[in-house]
């Protein structure tokens, strides 16, 4: 499973990366938003630091203005993966930048419909959002289980799994318990991953054992 982190802040980005566990990041306008720095610039930033995918959404919403600005994004770097919305305009234009050879996100999914569709239109990854179904009441991780098994139902289905909108580290190993490929991680949930009571105790309890025998290894 390919772990990506969901934020355009640079410093959690660097602090995450130096784990070695980091695969690729996304962003989207409300991330960028709020890291109140310029777009074009933050994506580079990104893309120095992380060789694997970073996701790039575009502002346009017609297929023409899509396009064109996903091959603006696409300049900025060779990891740069265009992210788009799951629309008509959206999957056309994931169709005509899949056969320049560039990489596509197709975001906002929330149904298995648009998810067999994202597939259709050769899209690279599509992002099914869970924390956002689980908020008007939907359990979005039953979303994950449904594009899994269609996906699994047909080869020529090539398109990767990237459940996004994770909130908590729950919705994390469920996505990987049904075999999706890829977690796309807010810097608060990934650091959460780590974490375990027992684990802090029992390390505590080994260094005041170690400590009582008066040894040292170095
Ligand atoms: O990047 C898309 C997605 O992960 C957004 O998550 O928490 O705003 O629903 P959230």
């Amino acid at each position: 499973m390919q772990f990506f982190i969901d934020t355009a802040d640079i410093a959690a980005i660097k602090e995450l990366n130096e784990t070695g566990l980091i695969d690729g990041v996304t962003t989207n306008p409300s991330l960028i938003a709020k890291s109140g720095r310029n777009f074009l610039e933050v994506i580079g930033e990104i893309c120095a630091v992380v060789k694997g995918p970073v996701s790039a959404e575009v502002a346009a919403t017609d297929v023409d203005g899509m396009i064109k600005e996903g091959k603006r994004l696409h300049l900025i770097a060779n990891n740069v993966v265009v992210k788009l919305p799951l629309t008509w305009d959206g999957l056309k234009a994931c169709r005509a930048l899949t056969a320049e050879n560039i990489k596509v996100n197709v975001t906002l999914c929330f149904s298995a419909s648009q998810a067999i569709l994202a597939a259709k239109a050769g899209a690279t990854y599509v992002s099914p959002f869970v924390g956002r179904l689980d908020d008007i009441g939907v359990d979005g991780m039953d979303l994950i289980q449904d594009i899994c098994t269609i996906y699994k139902n047909y080869s020529d289905f090539k398109t990767k799994i990237l459940v996004a909108s994770i909130r908590n580290p729950v919705h994390l190993v469920r996505a990987a318990l049904m075999g999706a490929h890829v977690a796309t991680i807010p810097p608060n949930v990934a650091k959460q991953l780590v974490n375990h009571p027992l684990t802090d105790k029992g390390v505590e309890t080994f260094i005041k054992d170690w400590q009582s025998t008066g040894q040292k290894i170095l």
